[in-house]
């Protein structure tokens, strides 16, 4: 993972000199990579969306019953009349079911695909009527500005989904301090992350039988191509996703079948048979070692909730 940034799962990436370059350095190097955040042009949005649905993938659906099961203790945890900021919101559907629960005041999405962002604010306006929900379009990495009006006080970020789990250790850390910083002195976070597991159970969610995550991948070097003019041919990449019990990560690959010239202008790489560009990281932390980069990010006094067969964790940590 490059830079830390929310917007790694924001549904949008323009084409622009700063990709040109961090696309080809990443190409360029001796392992070659592509960052994970070039995976949500459009159609890789809709994989994305549709890997969601799919059976093997647990993570969306176990961290949807979890809220619902243990949702009544999560808000009193969290408690009520909190001030819901959310980074990469796009649809705000989870964000909907928290918001009633804590009977919030205020919800503010932050989102780097703003338009995509103002539809699910309108939405969630008129679902929630009592709710001052506001669009931000923007990265919390970056100095984010909230709206006048939203208040300092009691404010708690919400961070569903595990995304956390595509950045590695010291970039997480980075990024949970910035949610500190946002939350302020008497704020709160509460985030979703994937526990380690079975390693067939994790594989399958990343490999899965009707090859959407497949096509997830190889979708990213269709968007390169689009982003700095290379001509990689999707048809000679397969899709590589294994766990790496070292680091407690999936790792996503796109590996070369045959030798690969791949051509951008300004410049172009030659790839042996074999040879792998990574794309994704994907880090199933334990609870312990989770609650140690919530700490090293200034976090005190978490609790957590997993469901019945420890495959994921809701924590809330506050600061
Ligand atoms: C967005 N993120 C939490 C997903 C994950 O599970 O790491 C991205 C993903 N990659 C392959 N499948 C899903």
């Amino acid at each position: 993972m490059p830079s830390i940034a929310a917007s790694v799962l924001s549904r949008t990436a323009q084409p622009h000199p700063a990709h040109w370059s961090e696309i080809t350095a990443g190409l360029g190097a001796p392992q070659a990579s592509i960052s994970p955040k070039y995976f949500y042009d459009q159609r890789g949005s809709e994989l994305f969306e549709a890997i969601t649905r799919l059976p093997e993938y647990y993570l969306t659906r176990t961290e949807r019953a979890l809220m619902h099961s243990h949702g009544g203790a999560i808000a009193a945890a969290v408690g009520a009349g909190r001030v819901v900021i959310e980074p990469g919101a796009g649809s705000c559907d989870k964000a909907h079911d928290l918001c009633l629960r804590l009977a919030a005041t205020h919800f503010v999405g932050v989102d780097i695909s703003a338009d995509y962002l103002h539809g699910a604010i309108a939405r969630l306006r008129a679902a929630l009527p009592g709710l001052d929900a506001r669009a931000v379009g923007g990265d919390i990495t970056a100095g984010l500005r909230l709206p006048a009006g939203i208040p300092a006080e009691r404010r708690l970020v919400f961070y569903p989904g595990s995304s956390i789990g595509n950045f590695d250790p010291p970039q997480a850390v980075a990024l949970l301090a910035q949610m500190r910083a946002l939350a302020g002195d008497d704020g709160a976070l509460l985030i979703g992350i994937d526990l380690p597991k079975d390693r067939a159970v994790l594989e399958a969610a990343y490999d899965d039988a009707a090859g959407v995550t497949a096509a997830f991948n190889r979708n990213v070097l269709a968007h390169a191509n689009r982003l700095i003019g290379s001509d990689f041919d999707l048809r000679q990449w397969r899709h590589r996703a294994f766990f790496n019990p070292v680091a407690s990560r999936i790792e996503m690959h796109l590996q070369a079948q045959g030798r690969q010239r791949v051509r951008w202008p300004g410049g172009g790489r030659d790839f042996a048979a074999g040879e792998c560009i990574h794309t994704e990281n994907s880090y199933k932390h334990p609870l312990p070692a989770f609650t140690a980069l919530l700490r090293e990010a200034g976090f005190a006094r978490s609790q957590s909730w997993t469901d019945a067969r420890g495959w994921y964790a809701m924590v809330h940590a506050r600061a």
